[in-house]
């Protein structure tokens, strides 16, 4: 099987990262092809443009920022798209709406390729180590053939059944992270305004039964006063109004995300949206006055 890796973003370059040290021989594309020099030096072949990495290889991994871009390096749309991608594998590991990625599905297997969607929890610090936890939705021969793949970037990986149901999983899962981080962000200012012995406070809550590794990991960013985005606050938004829509067209109530909804969108307004989205603890300050 020859393997290729498109986006090399926060994400894709540790998950990329990944194949290369488990031995994978992989060809990468980025659109800003700078960010592929970390891998080239490591091992992995740069393609001098999506057609030259199409012709390199039979899976094509994607871990672009939205479904523009994947429609763009696919060349959805245009009159190349069926000859180019026809024979290949595609893998959607970056997160879209659950629509998206079935109409993507449509026209991948109208033009004669096999399609798979693999969505992934977690942020930099697991893909850096490998231990993200994969989704897997699609075409169950094509889903068995690059698993093994995506195992090499994962601690787990679990099989969701058909198109877009891992998507939909993902955004389930994003549910829970976004308000939980909101949460912890809302106990810690709550913490600072009452003036506690904040290190105290820390040391309670990383014992306790909440206490997880997003919650150690967000809580450890609260105290360093780090706001280095590891999941970056303008794509939390963008989750969150993924999530919304789908919440919508299923006729679920959100209350308690769309209080975070808000309080991102305040946050990105200030200038935070590069930041992590821990950062979020800036709207709730900001509404103190
Ligand atoms: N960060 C997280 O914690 C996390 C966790 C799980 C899932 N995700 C999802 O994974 C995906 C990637 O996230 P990320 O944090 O790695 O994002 P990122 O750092 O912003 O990287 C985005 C990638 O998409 C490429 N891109 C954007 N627009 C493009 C276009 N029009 N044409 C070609 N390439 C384009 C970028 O290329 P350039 O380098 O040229 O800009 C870059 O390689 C997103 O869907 C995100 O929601 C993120």
């Amino acid at each position: 099987m020859r393997v290729g890796f498109v986006g090399l973003g926060t994400m894709g370059t540790p998950m990329a990262g990944s194949l290369v040290r488990h031995g994978v021989e992989l060809a990468v594309w980025n659109r800003t092809a700078a960010r592929g020099e970390p891998l080239v030096a490591r091992g992995a072949a740069l393609a001098t443009g999506m057609p030259a990495l199409l012709d390199a290889c039979d899976v094509v991994l994607t871990m672009l920022a939205d479904g523009d871009a994947v429609d763009a390096v696919l060349g959805r749309r245009t009159g190349g798209f069926d000859r180019s991608v026809a024979g290949h594998t595609v893998v959607h590991m970056g997160t879209t709406s659950p629509d998206y990625s079935a109409s993507l599905e449509r026209d991948l297997r109208a033009a004669g390729a096999s399609y798979v969607e693999a969505p992934v929890s977690g942020s930099r610090v697991p893909a850096e180590r490998g231990e993200l936890v994969g989704m897997l939705a699609g075409d169950r021969a094509a889903v068995d053939r690059v698993r093994p793949l995506v195992d090499l970037m994962c601690r787990e990986t679990h099989l969701c059944g058909r198109v877009p149901r891992a998507l939909t999983t993902k955004l389930a899962v994003n549910l829970f992270l976004i308000t939980l981080v909101t949460g912890l962000a809302e106990a810690w200012r709550f913490a600072e305004a009452h003036d506690l012995d904040l290190d105290t406070v820390r040391r309670v809550l990383d014992a306790g039964p909440m206490a997880s590794a997003v919650s150690a990991g967000k809580l450890a960013k609260l105290v360093a006063g780090d706001f280095e985005a590891q999941a970056g606050l303008s794509d939390v938004l963008y989750n969150n109004v993924l999530i919304s829509a789908s919440a919508r067209a299923a006729g679920t109530p959100t209350p308690l995300l769309d209080q975070c909804h808000r309080l991102y969108a305040e946050a990105q307004a200030l200038g935070h949206g590069g930041e992590d989205m821990v950062s979020v603890i800036h709207a709730l300050q900001a509404r103190e006055g």
